[in-house]
């Protein structure tokens, strides 16, 4: 198996690499600095070139305000150059891995979402994402969408990853306490990308890590472990004047990865203790 990941220097495309690299796995791995995706021809020629069995498609704007002030730039990278991916990846006959978001739903609803729910989201980066994987559906069928969540783990760049990794910890911070979703440690969702992607299981998946919280809850748990002391301040989200509306309530439920491949999706609160003690306190 040959795969061409985008967006490999990222926290998803380091962890990933990682992996493939300790499965023998080759694989080739582009990022904005060696290749931007909305270059369609050039990327039509590096992926041509290398003729990958799986694209791994994991390259976006990932930072939500800024999708928001700049949403013709989110959408010609979320959204276009997936499209012009997915292409490729027909042409070649390619399997193709998207990563897309929970962002993608309103979070109205008041139990999880599952595969099956009706995305409808509220933010630009949201609906960038949410039209990648329209455009992806129609013109390709060896195609995985994989809709994770608030990923933490080495190099991520979510708030709370970077609080806890940083040496000196500032006396106080101020963290959102109501908004309420999935934590998804970055090892886990490379482990299920990679079991997805041997298999011919096309389709949705939700993969995050089981049982569900706010930024509150998550550090909180980490300073019950890590014994730091910096105070946890609870603040609104509203209180914060974010350029981009979120969703209230987004956990996903990870219902089909569950079933097809028999596995079952660590709860947070024990792969966060993972991560803090392999690679925080062990300085990894
Ligand atoms: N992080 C989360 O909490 C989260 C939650 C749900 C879904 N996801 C999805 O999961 C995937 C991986 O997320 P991640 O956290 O690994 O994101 P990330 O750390 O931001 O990595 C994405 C990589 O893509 C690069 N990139 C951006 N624009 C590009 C372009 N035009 N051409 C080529 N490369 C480009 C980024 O470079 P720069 O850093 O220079 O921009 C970055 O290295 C994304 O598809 C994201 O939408 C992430």
């Amino acid at each position: 198996m040959k795969v061409f990941i985008t967006g490999s220097q990222g926290c998803l495309g380091t962890a990933f690499q990682e992996l493939l690299k300790s499965e023998r796995i080759n694989y080739l791995g582009v990022d904005i600095h060696q290749l931007d995706i909305c270059d369609v021809k050039r990327l039509n020629e590096a992926i041509f070139n290398y003729q990958p069995d799986v694209i791994c498609h994991f390259a976006a704007v990932s930072d939500v305000d800024l999708c928001e002030r700049e949403p013709d730039m989110a959408f010609r990278v979320n959204t276009l150059a997936t499209l012009g991916i997915a292409l490729i990846a027909r042409k070649i006959n390619a399997k193709l891995l998207y990563t897309s978001t929970n962002f993608i739903f309103d979070g109205n609803k008041e139990t999880p979402y599952f595969e099956y729910d009706q995305p409808n989201p509220v933010s630009e980066y949201g609906k960038t994402k949410y039209l990648g994987e329209k455009y992806i559906k129609e013109v390709h069928n060896r195609y995985y969408i994989v809709r994770t969540a608030w990923l933490f783990g080495k190099n991520a760049k979510t708030f709370a990853t970077k609080f806890l990794t940083q040496k000196e910890k500032p006396h106080s911070i101020n963290v959102i306490c109501d908004q309420i979703g999935s934590f998804t440690y970055v090892q886990d969702l490379a482990e299920a990308i990679f079991n997805i992607i041997k298999s011919e299981n096309y389709g949705t998946y939700h993969i995050v890590n089981s049982e569900y919280g706010t930024w509150l809850d998550f550090l909180l748990k980490a300073k019950e472990l890590m014994r730091f002391n910096t105070e946890l301040v609870p603040v609104k989200t509203e209180e914060l004047n974010l350029p981009a509306p979120r969703p209230k309530f987004a956990p996903l439920g990870s219902k089909n990865y569950e079933f097809l491949f028999e596995k079952k999706m660590r709860p947070w609160k024990d792969a966060l203790t993972d991560f803090i003690k392999t690679v925080i306190l062990s300085n990894k």
